[in-house]
């Protein structure tokens, strides 16, 4: 029984304007129903919970017919108090080492083999899973003055992306482990990570990006047009 948190309670301050970018519409649609409808083209996905700021008024419902549902709870003042919010208000059907995919609403762009691959590997790991995309440009260490100091072997660095799956105890104590630590973890295998626990890394598709400026919005325009032009 494999059920999706969605934080969708930020406030897109690097984004700026007066829509949280999360409910910004792209081809009629806000940018938390394209991230919902990808986790749902997965059969494997029996509902999501999505995380709302307090004073969220602009949230409207969503349902892809499927009769899966999709439920809300208000979320916390950051990220990971947002996706421990969400796992508190999973239902009693997903079980304490039942899976979770936490997926950002503002990543709209999740590809159906993506997701399909982060399952099926994720649910054979003993600690989880998430999806990653090798590090392609050269990465410079930057002293004090501006100046380099040195250049950093990229081999074996990946940027994390969304999905992550993990089960669902296992994750809620990891976020609380943190939380209580006061340290600000900005994913959630970073909170396994400091439980000695090392989720396994899925390669998936650079264009999953997460919608953090103007430009990566029409970035998302642009794929989601040429998306349509081929299906
Ligand atoms: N998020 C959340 N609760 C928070 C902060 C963020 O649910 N307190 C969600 C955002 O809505 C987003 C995802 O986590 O879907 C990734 O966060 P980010 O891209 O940082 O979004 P914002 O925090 O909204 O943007 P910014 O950092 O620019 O303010
Ligand atoms: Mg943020």
């Amino acid at each position: 029984m494999t059920w999706a948190v969605v934080p969708a309670a930020g406030r897109g301050a690097r984004f700026g304007g007066d829509v949280p970018k999360q409910y910004l519409e792209v081809a009629g649609e806000p940018l938390v129903v394209h991230s919902l409808r990808a986790l749902f083209a997965h059969p494997g996905v029996k509902g999501a919970v999505v995380v709302l700021a307090p004073d969220d008024a602009r949230w409207r419902g969503w349902s892809d017919g499927s009769g899966r549902p999709v439920i809300t709870c208000t979320g916390g003042d950051t990220r990971a108090r947002s996706v421990l919010a969400g796992l508190a208000a999973l239902p009693d059907e997903v079980r304490a080492d039942g899976f979770v995919l936490v997926h950002d609403a503002a990543r709209p762009n999740l590809r159906k083999a993506d997701l399909a691959a982060l399952l099926e590997r994720g649910r054979e790991d003993p600690v989880g899973a998430i999806l990653a995309t090798p590090v392609r440009d050269t990465l410079k260490r930057a002293g004090d003055d501006g100046g380099i100091d040195g250049t950093e072997p990229r081999e074996r660095l990946w940027r994390a992306l969304t999905p992550q799956l993990f089960r669902r105890l296992q994750l809620g104590r990891a976020l609380e482990a943190a939380a209580a630590d006061a340290i600000e973890v900005t994913d959630e295998a970073m909170a396994m990570e400091r439980q000695g626990l090392r989720p396994l890394l899925v390669e998936g598709a650079a264009d999953n990006i997460k919608v953090t400026t103007p430009a990566d919005l029409a970035y998302f325009e642009f794929l989601l047009a040429r998306r349509t032009m081929e299906e």
